[in-house]
């Protein structure tokens, strides 16, 4: 809809909140910022109380150069809706702008809390450059009483600053959360066991001779969350999560690879608690004796001994791997103490696929959604097939809306539709693991696949 349809209408109903306030936006976006504050100015006349008018005008006086004004009106506005995470998050920017990262993490913090999904990877990421890992103590005001770091060590914004050298990720994905990984239960338990729950009763723990941290390698066909697992676990604790791609590694000259992987490890410890994630480590870890088209030999015995902990302690620190390709593993990978849980993730059973299509389902229109119907029909799918078939029955949905001119929401039927039309990825993979599996199992370490195939009771 074009700006002048929009402005029709608005002489039509000129006391329609909802529409001023999009008009705003829409002026904003095209920095018409007088017409904007105009507009907003007119809902508040209308309605003095309008926390997106009063969070429009703080944005406006921003965006015109009048910071200190915007900081002001949003102390203001925290302190009287001390629950509107949108106004949180706009200190956040604001201080992180006024170079004050420190302040910055508490209003990004507070407004996360609030909502999830204000979570801002590209944000947090300027806040943690900017110095923003302290945290402390904030009251409802914003006012910080108590200021402290994250893990108690002295760990300053170089770290986040550091990670950017060594070109790996260093950051939450505050917005994920286990709840949004369907199935993998027993993923889910052991990474509460390894990190959470030592983290949380450490005294208990130790009790028992048990400390935080440990190596758990998933494995299993592409697809069936991995990688998701792995962001999730970073947002379910309040851990530094550093995540390590392979080719980051290996694309480097001989001798440079150990020399970084080293310092990615040290990176890890100085910022405990820590989960350190290794995705597609079969790059990495490929099996010594064949080392053709993977690292080199002393890569990986460097990447053995950093896990060993020989000359560091692991206390506090999670390692995460995931791979497709087990078989490329070297077995020293597979003693304790280094990844001491390997957990094959198979594609999601039934139960499984019915909790995946319900969070593939979120936020979109439906009608006549039944999850355990979708399940029903969409056996040897992985979690990304399903999710395809959630997109395939939406594009349908949006080519029919346009078609009417209306809103049309996906159906029931539009979802079987697309279950038909998504072919399975994961038969492939078995394919190649039924092999492996039947005649390079050694000591059992297949068994898992064996059984899921139904070849081994
Ligand atoms: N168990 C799951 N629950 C919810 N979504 C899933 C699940 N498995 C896969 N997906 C969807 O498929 C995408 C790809 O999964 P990913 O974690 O990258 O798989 P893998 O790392 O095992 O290859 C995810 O981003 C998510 O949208
Ligand atoms: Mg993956």
């Amino acid at each position: 809809m074009d700006l002048d349809s929009l402005y029709k209408a608005l002489a039509a109903s000129p006391e329609n909140v909802p529409l001023l306030l999009m008009v705003a936006k829409l002026e904003e976006d095209r920095f018409a910022l007088a017409e904007s504050r105009e507009l907003l100015e007119r809902v508040l006349a209308l309605d003095a109380g309008n926390r997106e008018a009063l969070l429009g005008v703080a944005r406006l006086l921003d965006f015109s150069g009048e910071s200190s004004q915007a900081m002001v009106r949003l102390e203001d506005l925290c302190s009287r809706m001390a629950d509107f995470s949108g106004a949180w998050l706009l200190r956040a920017r604001i201080s992180l702008e006024e170079g004050e990262g420190v302040l910055a993490r508490q209003f990004y913090d507070r407004a996360v809390e609030l909502d999830r999904s204000q979570a801002d990877d590209a944000l947090l990421e300027e806040i943690l450059k900017a110095g923003g890992r302290k945290r402390g103590v904030m009251t409802s005001s914003g006012e910080i009483l108590d200021e402290e770091d994250d893990d108690g060590s002295p760990v300053e914004g170089m770290d986040a600053a550091m990670a950017l050298d060594l070109g790996i990720d260093f950051r939450v994905r505050a917005d994920l959360r286990f709840s949004d990984v369907g199935g993998m239960e027993q993923v889910k338990d052991d990474i509460r066991m390894k990190i959470i729950h030592p983290l949380k009763n450490p005294e208990l723990f130790a009790a028992y001779g048990k400390k935080a941290g440990g190596g758990v390698l998933l494995y299993g066909p592409p697809g069936c969350g991995k990688t998701l697992m792995a962001q999730a676990t970073a947002g379910e604790i309040d851990a530094t999560f550093l995540s390590v791609g392979l080719h980051q590694i290996l694309d480097m000259y001989i001798g440079e690879s150990e020399q970084k992987l080293h310092k990615i490890f040290e990176l890890a410890r100085k910022c405990r608690p820590a989960v350190l994630f290794f995705d597609e480590t079969d790059a990495l870890a490929a099996d010594r004796r064949d080392m053709r088209q993977s690292a080199g030999r002393t890569l990986v015995n460097q990447f053995l001994s950093e896990l060993d902990g020989a000359h560091a302690s692991n206390d506090d620190l999670l390692v995460l791997g995931a791979t497709n390709a087990p078989w490329q593993l070297d077995g020293a990978f597979l003693r304790p103490g280094r990844f001491d849980r390997i957990i094959f993730v198979p594609p999601p059973d039934r139960a499984a696929r019915e909790e995946i299509a319900k969070i593939h389902a979120k936020g979109k229109p439906l009608s006549d959604f039944d999850p355990a119907d979708v399940a029903k029909r969409t056996e040897g799918f992985s979690g990304a097939d399903l999710k395809a078939v959630f997109d395939q029955a939406t594009e349908a949905a949006l080519g029919e809306a346009m078609r009417k001119g209306s809103m049309v929401p996906v159906t029931g039927k539009m979802l079987a539709n697309a279950a038909k039309l998504v072919k399975p990825s994961t038969k492939k993979w078995f394919e190649s693991a039924k092999n492996h599996a039947l005649y390079a199992n050694q000591s059992g370490f297949y068994d898992d696949i064996l059984t899921y195939l139904g070849i081994k009771k």
